[in-house]
């Protein structure tokens, strides 16, 4: 049995994200989606490695074929040079159109097997089964899905909707804690859009409240999703309200390819970024005590405020930015927690005296 289910809303149809205790429904889950050939679940070697018995003794003797790809993990390796040996797997392992692709893992594995099902024979099924808690709340939710060139993040993509999300909360038992804050680092940016209860809980829980067993965690992670799934309901393929769930993401994505990938997990440079984005939300009402707020927030989980990278390179990886455009950066900024804006023009002048005042944080 699921403890819960939401349902994410597109301009196709709807599916079901469910979040259950752990691998025990997800034989009857796969029964539901017809006209199979075959699942191929696709995952990094670490992760099968440890999940593998459990999906093997819930999946026994199940009457479609199984059949696994592995994919090395690390955003650097969510890049389109890797994706040829994959559709190459594919086709000699058969799959065909009524094939369904199960992306067992983090955001990386959910948006490199995603594109890989968007783009297979112009488009397969997949279902999403995230293993890190960003990737119950974010990533395996609302169907974007791309991966990375040289010159930039996320660069290649589609929007390519699941037929399911079955989230099993027991595989964040394994979690490392750098991954928690990742986690919390996302759901701390949905809670600034969207204000009210997910605010409270952001300020009023700590670190240890926030349990793999906790109805407190259970009820964080819904939250979380509900509003996602409530912004994508409005806006599936981000030309207008979707925009705000790139809160923070423009300072973070600079900052990840500046330090080349390595120094930051995403969720980290998430939080860095939120913070600039917080300040520059100053002129449009924002205040400072909040940002102050928000930083002490992101001390209790462990995560980063700053980078020591020179400004003016910041805002040089900032220019390849798709929110970019013409000579104008696009942000999304807050009024107040809960009010957001996005698409607000920043000038280089104004990002260049944010990240200066960050430091003093
Ligand atoms: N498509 C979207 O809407 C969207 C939204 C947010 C983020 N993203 C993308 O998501 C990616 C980040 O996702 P992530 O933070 O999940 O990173 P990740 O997928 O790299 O996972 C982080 C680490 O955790 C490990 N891991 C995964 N599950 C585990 C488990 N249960 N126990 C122990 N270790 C486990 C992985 O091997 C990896 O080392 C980025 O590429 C980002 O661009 C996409």
């Amino acid at each position: 049995m699921f403890f819960s289910e939401i349902k994410v809303s597109y301009s196709n149809g709807e599916y079901p994200v469910r979040m259950y205790k752990d691998f025990h429904g997800l034989r009857l889950e796969l029964e539901k989606i017809s006209n199979v050939s075959r699942f191929i679940i696709i995952s990094e070697r670490s992760i099968s490695q440890t999940y593998n018995k459990y999906i093997e003794s819930e999946l026994k003797g199940y009457s479609v074929p199984i059949d696994q790809i592995f994919i090395k993990g690390g955003e650097k390796n969510k890049h389109i040079s890797r994706m040829k040996r994959v559709f190459n797997e594919l086709i000699d392992l058969g799959a065909d159109r009524k094939s369904v692709i199960i992306a067992l893992g983090g955001g990386v594995v959910g948006d490199y097997s995603g594109f890989i099902a968007a783009t297979y024979q112009r488009g397969i099924r997949f279902i999403q089964i995230p293993t890190t808690l960003l990737s119950c709340v974010d990533s395996s939710v609302g169907g974007k899905v791309a991966v990375n060139v040289d010159k930039g993040k996320n660069m290649v993509g589609a929007f390519h909707q699941p037929e399911l999300v079955y989230i099993p909360m027991f595989a964040l038992s394994t979690l490392p804690e750098r991954e928690w804050s990742c986690g919390l680092a996302e759901m701390l940016k949905h809670s600034l859009l969207a204000g009210g209860e997910m605010w409270q809980d952001f300020k009023s829980h700590e670190r240890k409240d926030i349990k793999v067993d906790s109805e407190i965690l259970r009820k964080m992670i819904l939250d979380s999703i509900r509003f996602k799934a409530s912004v994508v309901a409005q806006d599936e393929k981000e030309g207008g309200i979707r925009q705000i769930l790139n809160l923070g993401h423009t300072t973070a994505h600079a900052i990840e390819s500046l330090t080349r990938y390595k120094k930051y997990s995403h969720g980290e440079a998430v939080a860095i970024g939120l913070i600039t984005a917080l300040i520059l939300s100053n002129k449009i009402g924002f205040s400072i005590d909040k940002v102050e707020t928000v930083t002490r927030i992101m001390e209790k989980y462990n995560l980063p405020i700053n980078d020591n990278s020179k400004p003016s390179d910041i805002i040089k990886h900032m220019q390849h930015d798709k929110k970019k455009v013409g000579n104008d950066l696009k942000f999304v900024l807050l009024e107040d927690v809960g009010k957001p804006k996005f698409a607000v023009t920043v000038s280089s002048k104004e990002i260049l005296s944010a990240l200066k005042e960050q430091r003093k944080f």
